[in-house]
């Protein structure tokens, strides 16, 4: 006799029959019925664990039960409040708050005022001199606790562990929901506690300071500290503005709540969202104070006459201390930029602080350039005493006190008319090959879709790019070439659904946090996990398979996993007949690489590889997630084309828990390459070089257009350098610190006769600029973000831009309008309506239907539907519909070691820092967490280097010389070494190479070859 499954049962909850589905607990039932249970341990968004009885309920058993973690059962009788319960309950209230401290000294009461004990408290009448309304009290006033200590090691987050009541809440939101395992408990009894690590203080344990904890806590246990003073209040004093994180691609949902007596933000709250689902990381929700930065541009700036012939202004960008060709200088005339240069009169305080203290642009002022103002003052001539003054100076920003005075004030209109002005002159004069154009990643989609619209139509070339170029473009060029688009076949969040991910060339823990944290969650749910670097970065502590390949050795490994997937027959024949062409082609390649072949390439053993092989080849649904360790390479297209082969020959395309995702870095590098901010595409990837897409968009913006595809990034620099691009308007790009090899862009930089940098902070790139223009940040507009899901999210307004600064958009707009472009936007929403009405893929998406988490594209109903998760169920994009199946051989990198460069150095980013530090280097938390350059270094190395940890060392490769701290690391392979890019004291692009993907063109910035050496002693200081 079979028994059918239960489907659902029936429970009276004081007196209301309720029906739910097995499993639900009594908490979740009673919720659903409108009946309200106390509860201090639980938190929907973890699972239940019943520490803390708050919510016991009377089922008609001898002892209570825990609502938040009994289920509910079929004829189960169930009261809520009797008066029992309600005296238990106050009980407990009141033991837990003997040891609390008072509400007027509660971290949390006293500030966001949302004490969940104490609003319990409240509600039962309960106070800490055992009053309770419920009488639970026989024994008069419990004695008080005798302390259990606080720690503010942390710069962001309060431990008060008298405040704390073990519920655990922290300890399930840092392990369940982040992955981060930081948080445990120590000691016995009273003496119980929450610990960081082995009961480390906070700062210094491996906590990574996303803040998870903080929200889940119920009480004043863990806390936000103000920062910059601006005082936290409650919610209900603040003003909520519903955003998007400006950092990552992961595009986190957040709220900043603004203080708008002071005109700051007063903290962060993650916000639910389909993708991030609440979570954010430290940048997101510590990081943004450097949009109040007193070094935000305020003013336009005109550079002055003296200031010529052109170069960079600053020791550091000229490159006097940092290497062979630096040493040699950029070409500019010091002593003769410095005569005549004044003590800077726009900034109010000295330079001291750089950048963290007080120094602010004073707006209005207005002279031509030399005449009065020119004067000599201390900072301006230099000299070597100065130099290795301000070289002391702490942090990594440009010195305003040491280039502003280059610069003059000038109006919007003076700055504007002289933009368009020699802008024009120079496309009259050079023909659309002179005017190139570097948008960013940065800004919104609108904003995104302006600027390429403004180089297109009015200058007629497609000479526009951004730092796409920089990141995933070889991954773009080979999805497009393999599946007829660039984007993500399916989410992040998908993880969840898939038996096996791999995850390669990323350290997401760091790059794409929030994403990793669903990785490690999916993992701990039963996904396995393969994790592909050259680095022993954290995710490998979260693998099920880790495989430390060489770097540069990607094709050879997947060449490998393939060879044995088709030796295996694990390869998905129906799928390969019916959705793939080139089959053939591919296995005849990949049968060069049996695994004890690229065993030997790749320093993975045969063993591993096959392990992966079985591991991919028989997994049901298996998905690729992957960073710029595949794309940043000479090979990075090679790369790209065998994951696609990956996951084409195994049939793991198109289905839930299935696809490719390239992770990608800035929170708006989809939405810029899909407004077309690149050369080759107009919006929505429509070439450039189709007559019929030409011809079309020439109607729809009503100009002629190039009929050729533009220049990239890299080509750009290089064309500088040949005399091709002559004018250059770059809107928050700063290629000084994010290009490769910065001694050639300075020589670029220098070369080029009008320069227009419109941006936030005096940039390094700024140096070399004839006019700043003064922009916002994404907290002072509204604008379009769209993630690396596809995700088209609103960001709204939170502040206004600071002094004159504009919006960007509008910035663009009045550029065009001086150069003879009859543009009337009037707003965003307006722009955005234009674009969507071109761009098929974002086809009905209205700044009406976005709400507030946005929208996945395509999305054929955006009032009704989040969009679509899982691409090509049926076909691909390409003209047949087919996956394009492109076999690689294995090449070597461009630069090995030898013998006088004998280490590879790989580059990247740092959890608490972003791409050139401009941003997060003004941000408290993260200049506080980490502060300084450093070279990651495997001991082994160190040692027979001589360096220990801490040391100083020189750092060379072909193209310059770095001094920085060694930090000892275990995550690096012996021989390679890992800088970030992040710091212009000791700026890793000195030393990378500027070869290029044929392909994607991007550069080859995770691997070339270095020469490391302590540093002497007179170079320490001089350097530093
Ligand atoms: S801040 Fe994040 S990593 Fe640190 S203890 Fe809290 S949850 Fe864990
Ligand atoms: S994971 Fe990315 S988007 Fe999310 S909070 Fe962090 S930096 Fe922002
Ligand atoms: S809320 Fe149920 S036991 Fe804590």
């Amino acid at each position: 006799m079979t028994i059918a499954a239960i489907q659902t049962v029936t429970l009276a909850i004081d007196g209301k029959q309720i029906t739910v589905p097995p499993e639900t607990t009594i908490w979740a039932a009673a919720k659903a019925a409108g009946i309200d249970i106390p509860v201090l341990c639980h938190d929907e968004r973890f699972d239940p664990v019943g520490v803390c009885r708050m919510c016991v309920v009377d089922v008609g058993a001898r002892a209570y039960a825990a609502a938040c973690v009994r289920p509910c059962e079929d004829g189960m009788a169930v009261r809520t409040a009797t008066p029992e319960v309600e005296r238990s309950r106050a009980a407990l209230i009141e033991m837990l708050l003997a040891d609390q401290p008072p509400a007027d000294r509660d971290p949390k009461q006293t500030t966001t005022g949302d004490n969940a004990l104490l609003a319990l408290a409240d509600r039962y009448g309960v106070s800490r001199d055992g009053a309770s309304q419920h009488g639970a009290s026989q024994h008069g006033a419990l004695p008080i606790g005798s302390g259990r200590g606080t720690d503010q090691s942390n710069p962001v987050i309060s431990v008060d562990h008298d405040a704390c009541i073990l519920c655990d809440r922290c300890v399930r939101a840092c392990d369940d929901v982040q992955g981060n395992d930081v948080i445990g408990r120590s000691g016995k009894g009273y003496a119980t506690r929450i610990a960081f690590d082995l009961n480390d203080p906070m700062g210094a344990s491996s906590c990574v300071t996303c803040g998870e904890c903080v929200a889940a806590c119920p009480t004043g246990a863990l806390t936000n500290k103000p920062i910059h003073d601006v005082p936290i209040r409650p919610r209900t004093e603040l003003d909520p503005v519903d955003s998007v994180c400006p950092y990552c691609g992961v595009g986190c949902a957040l709220t900043y709540q603004v203080d708008r007596e002071r005109g700051a933000i007063a903290f962060v709250d993650g916000r639910d969202q389909p993708g991030s689902k609440g979570r954010l990381c430290v940048k997101g929700r510590y990081g943004w104070d450097y949009a109040a930065s007193p070094q935000r541009l305020t003013t336009p700036l005109i550079r002055r006459t003296e200031a010529y012939p052109k170069g960079p202004l600053s020791a550091d960008v000229r490159g006097e201390m940092n290497g062979p060709e630096g040493n040699r200088g950029g070409g500019f005339d010091r002593a003769a930029a410095g005569a005549g240069i004044r003590e800077p009169g726009i900034r109010e305080a000295t330079s001291g602080d750089n950048g963290r203290g007080n120094g602010q642009i004073r707006g209005g002022g207005k002279d031509s350039g030399g005449g009065k103002d020119s004067g000599g003052g201390k900072d301006s001539g230099g000299g070597k005493d100065g130099e290795r003054r301000r070289r002391r100076k702490p942090g990594g920003l440009v010195d305003y006190a040491e280039v502003l005075p280059h610069f003059r004030e000038a109006t919007w209109d003076e700055a504007l008319d002289l933009v368009a002005s020699r802008l024009a002159e120079i496309h009259a004069a050079g023909g659309p090959g002179a005017i190139a154009g570097f948008g960013s990643a940065k800004c919104s989609n609108e904003e995104a879709y302006l600027f390429q619209k403004l180089i297109r139509t009015r200058f007629h070339t497609n000479n526009v790019d951004h730092c796409t170029r920089l990141c995933h473009a070889s991954s773009v060029a080979a999805l497009f070439e393999g599946i007829g688009s660039g984007a993500v076949s399916t989410t992040y969040g998908d993880v969840i659904n898939a038996d096996v991910a791999i995850v390669t060339g990323s350290n997401p823990t760091a790059n794409h946090p929030v994403a990793s944290s669903f990785f490690k969650q999916a993992r701990r749910r039963g996904t396995t996990i393969i994790y592909v670097d050259p680095r022993a970065d954290k995710m490998s502590d979260h693998a099920d398979i880790f495989c430390q390949i060489k770097p540069g050795t990607d094709v050879a490994f997947y060449n490998g996993i393939m060879h044995e997937v088709i030796r295996l027959g694990l390869i998905d024949q129906d799928f390969i007949d019916h959705r793939t062409s080139n089959y053939a082609a591919l296995a005849e390649t990949v049968e060069d690489y049996p695994p004890e072949r690229a065993a030997q390439i790749t320093g993975v053993d045969a063993d591993s590889i096959r392990r992966v092989a079985r591991a991919w080849g028989e997994a049901a649904a298996g998905v690729i997630f992957w960073g710029m360790g595949i794309s940043q390479h000479t090979t990075g297209t090679d790369n790209a084309r065998c994951l696609i082969a990956m996951c084409a020959i195994t049939g793991n395309v198109g289905r839930p828990g299935t696809g490719l995702h390239p992770l990608r870095g800035q929170n708006n590098v989809q939405g810029a390459s899909d407004m077309g901010l690149i050369p080759m595409f107009y919006p929505d990837y429509q070439r450039a070089d189709d007559p019929a897409v030409h011809e079309r968009f020439e109607q729809i913006w009503g100009t002629d257009l190039d009929p050729k595809r533009g220049l990239t990034v890299t080509e750009i620099i290089g064309s500088v350098l040949k005399g091709g691009v002559r004018g250059m308007y770059m809107m928050g790009e700063n290629p000084f610190m994010s290009d490769p090899n910065i001694n050639k862009v300075r020589k670029a930089l220098s070369a080029l006769e009008f320069l227009v940098v419109q941006d936030i902070f005096l940039t390094e790139t700024a140096e070399f600029a004839d006019v700043i223009l003064p922009a916002s940040t994404y907290l002072e507009k509204d604008g379009t973000y769209t993630n690396t899901d596809r995700r088209v999210q609103l960001g709204r307004k939170v502040l206004d831009p600071p002094g004159q600064a504009r919006v960007d958009w509008e910035i663009v707009q009045q550029v065009a309008r001086r150069l003879g472009l009859d543009w009337d936007y009037s707003s965003a929403r307006q722009v955005f309506d234009e674009l969507v009405s071109i761009m098929p893929s974002y086809a009905n998406l209205s700044y009406d239907n976005l709400g507030l988490t946005g929208k996945l594209y395509p999305n054929s109903d955006p009032e009704h539907s989040d969009g679509t998760v899982v691409m090509f169920g049926e076909r691909f994009n390409t003209s047949d519909g087919l996956a394009h199946l492109v076999p690689a051989q294995w090449l070597p990198a461009k630069e090995l070691p030898n013998e006088q460069y004998p280490f590879v150095l790989n580059t990247g980013r740092l959890l608490e820092h972003w791409h050139t530090g401009s941003m997060t280097r003004r941000s408290f938390a993260l200049d506080a967490i980490a502060p300084k350059a450093q070279m990651f270094l495997h001991p082994d190395d160190a040692a027979e280097l001589g360096l220990a940890d801490g040391q100083l060392a020189r750092v060379s490769s072909r193209r310059g010389t770095i001094v920085l701290e060694t930090a000892y690391s275990f995550r690096e392979a012996r021989g390679n070494c890992f800088i970030p890019f992040h710091f212009r004291e000791a700026a890793a692009n000195l030393l990378t190479i500027d070869e290029i993907d044929p392909f994607g063109k991007i550069p080859e910035f995770k691997f070339c070859a270095v020469r490391i050496e302590p540093a002497i002693d007179g170079q320490q200081t001089e350097d530093r």
